[in-house]
């Protein structure tokens, strides 16, 4: 996954398209380049790292009025100036987002007719070829229906071409793009908080349309360069939403959002206790597939907690890169539902597509608005978590868990259950004003820690484990609190963090026991409860408000979010973009 922003207009192009770029960086900050036109001349500069680095070596007063920019996530070639973007062959640069599949074939062809590459990206055979086609078309826009018809895979482009130095060209197919307008200049960008300071009007490129873009027009064309009108769309978030705020990460303040992001969620779907008609209807489904990958695929294992408790309706909750390529045993009684912050998980959206195919309902549950998933599924229904810009989940998460018991109720058509959700918002107020930091300055001197909890509990220490992982670069597990003893309690010597959630009244005196196995090893226990207990089972004790356990889900993973943030900040890691990692992963 990376970044493209694009700006064309009568204002100066540098501030802008670095400035969108920052915005983006979540997708991707391995390098970093621009390509800008001055003296009626491409120019290109890229460096390796973040965009601070590009903007030190680019001077923002050019009088350069158009221009592309990229920020990277490596996929094929390590991150160095050659293989950052723009990429230039000939005539055309260009910015691309996705993954050529064929991009070997293409070269190979490419170079036997004496075409130069000098990157080990699979983006250059894009202008490569550009160029080839242009050479025998002489037409911009049907070079570019020509050389996309060629490509395997996903892409979003932003293009220049140097015969066309008044104009941006820009094609999606399977990876997102969006076209903003300002009064003084157009823009493509890969998300909306890029454009934000600038406009909130934009167009979602669709699959396979292709647009020529100048400082005062838009025009849009489908796959054969037919002329289309595109629709509108008004970003109803303000600038806020992709901005800090005075918080020092994003991470924090979108777990901060979480109170907000709840009762957006909440009251979209349900209006004093019942279900608004923003709710879906849905048929007596006999089987439910929950299909997501990372932390949405977590949700996914507390949605089928709920859904089975409550709708009495059987759930399998499986991996997206898997499920894309096992045997599935759906019919039309079954429905696929597809997890995705996104939208633009291309595991997810392969999953999708393959239940597609297979004439089997599928519903979405996306924060994005317009994402690829958000508009292939049946059925979709939006989370309204806002952009969520660290790359580390968490309000997305929490609104994705408000939304699968709300979709719990739903199902087991018990309305009444909703009274349960009301006042929730003061627990998640609550749980965000604790001090978390005791618990973190213990951790963080550890190299590994392990989470345990049954059932649904189980399920939030996947996250808990997920989201320490990713953010302070801790060795963690998760582990069923029973399945400990059956070889993994092994690996706890004296000291070794062990971190407890035990919410459920069923199991509350099991979890207990497998507690006593770890302090006996002499384990440092955390344990996060909704009941106080006064014992020497445990080290610390994080007391939670005891909810009704159709809601307890929703405020019990925000300990574990906080304390994952407290540790990563002890260890002074890169919170908001950790090593290696980029917000949505659009390639395999
Ligand atoms: O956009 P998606 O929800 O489809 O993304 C799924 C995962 O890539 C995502 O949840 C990932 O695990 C996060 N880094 C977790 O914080």
């Amino acid at each position: 996954m990376c970044g493209i922003v694009g700006y064309v207009g009568k204002e100066k192009a540098l501030p802008r398209i670095l400035s969108g770029l920052k915005f983006l960086e979540y997708r991707g900050y391995d390098s970093a380049g621009v390509a800008y036109i001055l003296n009626e001349k491409v120019n290109i500069t890229k460096r390796v790292g973040r965009i601070k680095e590009l903007e030190s070596s680019v001077d923002y007063n050019l009088d350069t009025y158009i221009g592309i920019g990229h920020t990277r996530w490596a996929t094929h070639g390590v991150p160095s100036e050659i293989n950052s973007h723009p990429h230039q062959v000939g005539k055309f640069t260009v910015v691309h987002n996705g993954i050529i599949e064929n991009y070997l074939e293409i070269k190979e062809k490419l170079i036997k007719e004496g075409v130069n590459f000098i990157s080990e990206t699979d983006t250059e055979v894009i202008p490569a070829l550009l160029d080839y086609n242009y050479k025998k078309e002489k037409d911009i826009l049907k070079t570019i229906k020509k050389t996309l018809s060629s490509l395997e895979g996903s892409y979003a482009l932003g293009i220049i071409c140097s015969d066309d130095l008044d104009n941006i060209y820009a094609a999606r197919c399977g990876s997102p793009l969006i076209i903003a307008k300002e009064d003084n200049g157009n823009f493509i960008a890969s998300d909306v908080p890029a454009i934000l300071s600038y406009t909130n009007k934009y167009i979602l490129l669709e699959e396979g349309e292709i647009a020529k873009i100048s400082k005062d027009n838009i025009s849009v064309y489908d796959n054969e360069l037919n002329k289309i009108i595109p629709k509108e769309n008004i970003f109803e978030g303000t600038e806020d939403a992709a901005m800090l705020n005075g918080y020092e990460h994003y991470m924090l303040k979108e777990i901060h959002e979480e109170e907000k992001v709840y009762l957006d969620t909440l009251n979209y779907y349900v209006e004093n206790n019942k279900f608004k008609n923003t709710m879906l209807e849905f048929k007596d489904y006999k089987h439910i597939h929950i299909v997501a990958c990372g932390s949405a695929y977590y949700v996914g294992n507390i949605g089928k907690s709920l859904i089975e408790e409550y709708a009495n309706i059987p759930v399998d909750v499986e991996v997206a890169s898997e499920y894309r390529y096992k045997k599935n045993f759906y019919d039309k009684d079954t429905l696929v539902i597809i997890i995705s912050q996104s939208g633009e998980t291309a595991d997810s959206l392969a999953a999708l597509r393959k239940a597609k195919e297979d004439g089997i309902d599928t519903l979405a549950i996306v924060n994005v608005f317009g994402s690829s998933i958000a508009r292939e599924a049946l059925y979709t229904l939006y989370v309204k978590a806002g952009p969520e810009i660290a790359v580390a989940t968490t309000k997305a998460f929490l609104a994705q868990t408000t939304l699968l018991t709300l979709l719990a109720v739903r199902l087991s058509k018990k309305e009444e259950l909703l009274k349960e959700f009301v006042g929730l918002e003061k627990s998640i107020n609550e749980l965000l004003n604790k001090d978390y930091l005791e618990y973190a300055k213990y951790i963080y001197k550890h190299n590994d820690t392990f989470f345990i909890g049954r059932l649904v509990d189980y399920a939030l220490c996947l996250e808990g484990s997920l989201k320490l992982k990713e953010t302070s670069y801790i060795n963690s597990v998760a582990f069923q609190a029973g399945e400990l003893k059956h070889g993994t309690i092994s690996l706890i010597t004296d000291g070794t963090p062990v971190i407890s959630i035990c919410t459920d009244d069923l199991v509350r005196s099991k979890t207990i026991s497998n507690i006593k196995e770890v302090k006996a090893r002499n384990a440092y226990v955390i344990f996060i409860t909704n009941e106080f207990i006064e014992s020497d089972f445990y080290d610390k004790i994080i007391v939670i408000p005891k909810v009704s356990k159709l809601v307890s889900p929703i405020i019990s993973v925000i300990p574990l979010q906080l304390i994952s943030y407290e540790v990563a900040k002890l260890r002074g890691c890169d919170i908001d973009k950790p090593r290696n990692l980029a917000k949505s992963v659009t390639v395999e």
